[in-house]
Formats: C-alpha cells, structure tokens, sequence
C-alpha cells in the first residue's frame, strides 16, 4: 500500500468547528485526524464550541481512537457555536492558544461567520485553513458546502410527503424552508420534489402573482398545490409588509414564519384551504447522507495537504468534480442562487 512519508514539518494543528451544525461535520473532522495523525504523524487538538473553545483554551487531543465510528453520525462532536474573536476581544487569547500549545495552525469548519473570523486571524498573520460547511450552501468560492445535500435530500422527502396528503385534502401546502437569504435549499428541494412555485430570496414574489398562477393550475383540474418558501423569500416592494424579524448576536436576520403570513393571503385570494409546515432544524439534523460524508472526507483530507503544503489562510472548495483551494477571504460573500437554476424550476410552473 502507499503511504506519503511522515512530514516532519507538520507537528501539531488545532481543528475546530463554529457556527450552525449540519450533517457532515464528523466526517470532516475523522478525515482530518485520520489524514494527520495516520499520515503525517502529526497530533490534532479539537476545540470545544468553536472559536470560543481556542479562546478559553478548551481543547483535548483527537486520535485515530476517538474519531472512530462517527462517520454517520450527525451534529459534530466538538460542539458548536457562533463564537468569534473580534466580536468578544478575544484576539490575544487566540494568539495565546496557538503560543502556549505550540500549534502549527487551525483547521476551521464553519460558514461565514467562522470564516470571516478565519480570514481575520489571518491577517493578523495566525494561521488558519478553513472548510465550508453551512445546509444554506450560500458560500462563494465552492460549489457546495458540507451540509446542504443531507438538508435538500430532507426537504424534499418532506415534499414528497406532503404531496400525498394535499392530493387527499385538494389543499394548499406550503412547506417553509431554511437557506437564510439565499434560496438554494428551497429551489433545489423544490425541483427535486415537483414544487408548483419556489419562493427564493434572489426572486422577489407578488402574491396576487402567484394566487392567479393557482387559481390558473386550479382551473386545469390539479386539485392542489405544492409551494415552496425559502425563510429568507421576500415580497416585491410595496406589495406586503413583513414582521420585523429578529436578530442574532452577530446582527442577522433571525428568519423564520413567512410562509404562515402568505398562507391566509394565498387561501383567501383563491378559495383553498392552505396548510404550512416549517421545516425548521429537522434540516440540520440526523445523519449526512452519502454525498455530504463523501464530500466531507474529500475536503478533510483536502484540508490536511493544505496544512501541510503551509497553504494558510485559504479555504478547500468544490469546483465542478475538484477539490480546490480559494482565499478564506473570498468565501464569506453571500453566493445568490444563480438565474439559469432557477430557470430550471421555473419551467414547472404552469
Ligand atoms: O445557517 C444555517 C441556518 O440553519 C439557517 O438556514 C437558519 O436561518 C439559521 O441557521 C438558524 O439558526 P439557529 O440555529 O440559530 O436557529
């Protein structure tokens, strides 16, 4: 069998992961433990909680021994959190961290927020090599994100499930889903699932718009009707007023709801009872599917190569079929749904 030989440069790293869990991320972890330790001979730290466990010193040691069996397992054995430096003052104690356990760097698995943190360590010149993860698959730089698979693969069994008993019921369902202010979840499970009409943050709606898209589908003898709202979707300008929504510790928008606001409006404005399901953190949860532990695995070991080629300061991405590797800098940009996908959907709305 070949074995790389043991990079002697490479001795200790730290890995970490923060923000919102999604299916995937003890996979990626393993994959690092097993590519560092079993590879280059290195040890590997994991911090608790994500950054807030590098700046309360947090750590233990992870072997081969203790990553083993995790592979399918969902939420993320480090614990997460939304933790970051420079919001808490935190940079002299990471900068302490990496001192006083003599790190060579820290892989972060995270989404914008953990890696804009990442691309600020950076530039105060710590060394950090990132990992995106997030079920909103809304970072730039990559073609997916760890997560977002499993999450559209559960939005649409959802879908698939409420189109039986909307067919029962003649009803009007529509199936609130998460994304944040992009709508890759929502049009993704929405074409998987035979969605009438996806609602996405990159396309805003008119209601009367879509109750006369109904009531036209209605007319054609389909007895009921599947939409699909991303939680992040919003009304043409002056044709709906949403709740102010509330908002995190970094200052986004808490969403959630939307889609009972337009259900009564949709019901009245076409005589059909609706229906809302929220989808909520069912999203996050369980285990990844196939294609989130491959791609997992694929970035984890992606991710150790770049340690130890000293590639800081950038992220490992999907590009097409390749594993890449983009400035961490480039990825905290919000990625829109692109036209041409939602051209796709678009077509099923008749
Ligand atoms: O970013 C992932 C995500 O699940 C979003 O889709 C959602 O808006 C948000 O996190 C929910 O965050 P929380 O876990 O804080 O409720």
């Amino acid at each position: 069998m070949h074995r790389e030989r043991k990079d002697a440069r490479l001795k200790r790293i730290g890995i970490l992961t923060g923000g919102g869990d999604c299916p995937g991320l003890n996979a990626a972890i393993r994959a690092v433990v097993r590519k560092a330790v079993g590879v280059h001979g290195a040890e590997v730290l994991g911090f608790r909680d994500g950054w807030r466990g590098v700046m309360r010193g947090d750590v233990r040691e992870l072997t081969p021994e203790t990553v083993r069996g995790i592979v399918h397992r969902g939420g993320t054995i480090l614990g997460s959190s939304g933790s970051n430096p420079f919001h808490e003052g935190g940079l002299d104690l990471v900068r302490a961290a990496y001192r006083d356990l003599m790190l060579d760097g820290i892989v972060a698995i995270g989404g914008d927020g953990t890696l804009s943190a990442a691309a600020g360590l950076t530039d105060e010149g710590l060394p950090v090599i990132g990992i995106p993860k997030t079920i909103d698959n809304d970072l730039s730089g990559t073609d997916l994100c760890i997560g977002f698979s499993t999450a559209v693969q559960v939005a649409t069994d959802a879908l698939d499930r409420l189109h039986s008993t909307a067919e029962s019921h003649n009803r009007l369902m529509l199936l609130e889903v998460m994304g944040r202010s992009a709508g890759w979840i929502a049009l993704e499970a929405g074409i998987a699932g035979g969605a009438d009409i996806i609602l996405i943050p990159e396309r805003p709606f008119d209601l009367e718009e879509i109750a006369t898209h109904l009531r036209r589908r209605h007319l054609r003898g389909h007895s009921f009707s599947i939409v699909v709202v991303a939680e992040g979707a919003v009304p043409l300008e002056g044709t709906l007023s949403l709740p102010e929504y509330p908002v995190d510790e970094r200052g986004f928008p808490r969403y959630g709801g939307i889609a009972q606001l337009i259900a009564p409006a949709l019901s009245a404005s076409t005589g059909w009872e609706a229906r809302v399901t929220q989808l909520g953190h069912v999203q996050r949860g369980g285990s990844p599917n196939a294609a989130d532990r491959i791609l997992a695995t694929r970035f984890g070991t992606a991710a150790v190569d770049l340690v130890a080629a000293g590639g800081w300061g950038r992220m490992v991405a999907l590009q097409g079929a390749d594993v890449v590797d983009v400035p961490l800098a480039d990825a905290a940009k919000v990625r829109p749904v692109p036209e041409e996908l939602y051209r796709v959907a678009e077509t099923f709305f008749y």
